[in-house]
């Protein structure tokens, strides 16, 4: 066991999404027994290459495709039944087992209906350019909407009994109806007769998996079983710590782990920060290191930086110290895994941005007002680059000194020592740093 000192683990995302998280619990799964995605919904794509095959994960852990790994949906999350079951039949036909034996969805994660979709893409479109967050048209702001507002809230418990279902889906109906054609005009109506019954029968194929993942989660740390929990989404996409407003609409770092399964602080024993050796956005928000040239053009194309959920062309930039220091700090990684190394390998002269200034004046801290953000300026360390291709390394003495500089560089910039390495997609491009030795 590679990874047994770490306990029951978390693994987060410390930049703005896809860093490779999804890679990297496939990874560390070798040790663990389950995983649990705690907060966050379809708006996810997390990508495992297992064998040359490629395997996009949107609803579901990472960790279907290992055998004997219970994979929980719990509360935090929001669940669309049609993805779900969708991704459930993708994977049998590519002779993936899924069944009760590996997947737990909670009763008490809340339902994404095609009116939250609906209302997603319509208040996208009436938001004023600039203040669009270039969601992921999930639904998933809605969703979370009507948790907090309660009102119009459905749980997967509230799926069953039938009747009591149809008669409450009816009330929230019609009450979408009118709030969407007020407030938006010309918007579809939806049928509540034919939603339910499209609901219903997404219910009876659920209702294998369904339980209280609260006590599953609970009886299985109690009895020494080794939990990971699955971070979606990346740290400064958090509601709370996130570049506010655009970030999405959960918690994607620490207070959801717990506030989402529904486990004690002390079930936790450490955290894994994932980072990209460079930067990314998918969506709209600052990005102080954003490279709108040629340079962040060949990171796109090597790196293959396509939204996995949209297919959107992410946006690249510089590895950005400061905003992922500020991401480590609120969640307190015990290392860090840095993905995507290969992918800088022929760029000349390589940036990281170590500190901001503002108006002529170092900036101490990462501004919580996304106006100032959009205003400061990087401060570059500069670095030589590589050109060899490193996707066949699998020990740190493998690579060149100037990419073990690099690494070197940002471990020390996040005071987080850097464990794990990714030099390709495929679950074995990975360096693993051996305790005791660093880059
Ligand atoms: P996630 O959302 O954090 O799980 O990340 P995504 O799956 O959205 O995006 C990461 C992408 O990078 C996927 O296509 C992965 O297959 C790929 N990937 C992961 N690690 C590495 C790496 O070390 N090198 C390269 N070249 N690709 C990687
Ligand atoms: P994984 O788990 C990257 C972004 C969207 C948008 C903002 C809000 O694959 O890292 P939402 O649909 O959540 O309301 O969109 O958040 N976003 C992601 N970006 N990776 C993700 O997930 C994301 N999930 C949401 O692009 O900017
Ligand atoms: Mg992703």
């Amino acid at each position: 066991m590679r990874f047994r000192d770490l306990g029951n683990t978390c693994v987060f995302g410390l930049q703005w999404g896809d860093e490779g998280k999804g890679k990297v619990v496939d990874l560390l799964l070798e040790d663990y027994d389950a995983v649990v995605r705690y907060s966050g919904g379809a708006n996810a794509g997390h990508t495992i290459v297992v064998d040359g095959e490629k395997f996009a994960l949107h609803q579901l852990p990472s960790g279907i495709l290992r055998p004997n790994i219970t994979c929980v949906i719990a509360g935090g999350s929001v669940l669309d039944p049609a993805v779900l079951l969708g991704e459930i039949a993708a994977l049998r036909e590519r002779g993936v087992a899924v069944g009760a034996r590996n997947l737990r969805i909670s009763q008490r994660a809340h339902l994404v209906f095609p009116y939250h979709r609906r209302e997603d893409a319509l208040s996208e479109s009436a938001a004023r350019i600039g203040e669009r967050i270039g969601t992921t048209a999930r639904g998933i702001g809605p969703c979370y909407a009507d948790k907090y507002a309660r009102h119009w809230a459905v749980r997967v418990c509230d799926l069953f009994p039938e009747a009591r279902f149809r008669e409450r889906l009816a009330a929230i109906v019609a009450h979408k109806n009118t709030y969407l054609a007020t407030v938006y005009g010309r918007a579809e109506l939806f049928d509540a007769e034919r939603l339910a019954s499209e609901y219903l029968a997404f219910a009876e194929a659920l209702r294998p998996f369904v339980c209280d993942t609260t006590y599953l989660l609970n009886e299985m740390v109690r009895d020494g079983k080794r939990v990971l929990f699955e971070g979606a989404q990346g740290c400064l996409l958090d509601v709370d710590h996130g570049t506010y407003p655009f970030v999405t609409s959960s918690s994607a770092g620490v207070g959801g782990v717990v506030s989402g399964s529904g486990v004690p602080i002390s079930a936790v024993q450490s955290a894994v920060g994932v980072v990209k050796a460079y930067a990314t956005r998918v969506g709209a928000g600052p990005f102080p290191t954003e490279l709108n040239d040629e340079v962040g053009a060949a990171i796109r194309e090597r790196g293959g930086e396509y939204g996995t959920t949209t297919g959107r062309p992410r946006r690249c930039g510089w590895f950005d110290a400061v905003a992922a220091s500020y991401a480590a700090m609120f969640t307190g990684p015990t290392f860090l895994a840095l993905l995507h190394l290969d992918t800088l390998a022929g760029v000349d002269k390589l940036r990281v941005c170590t500190a901001y200034r503002l108006g002529g004046a170092h900036l101490a801290q990462f501004p919580c007002d996304v106006q100032v953000l959009e205003q400061v300026e990087p401060v570059y360390e500069t670095l030589p680059g590589w050109s060899e291709d490193i996707g066949g390394c699998r020990r740190l003495a493998d690579l060149p000194e100037s990419a073990r500089r690099y690494v070197r560089l940002i471990g020390e910039r996040l005071g987080v020592p850097v464990r794990m390495i990714g030099v390709g997609p495929a679950r074995d491009q990975v360096i693993i740093v051996e305790d005791g030795h660093s880059a």
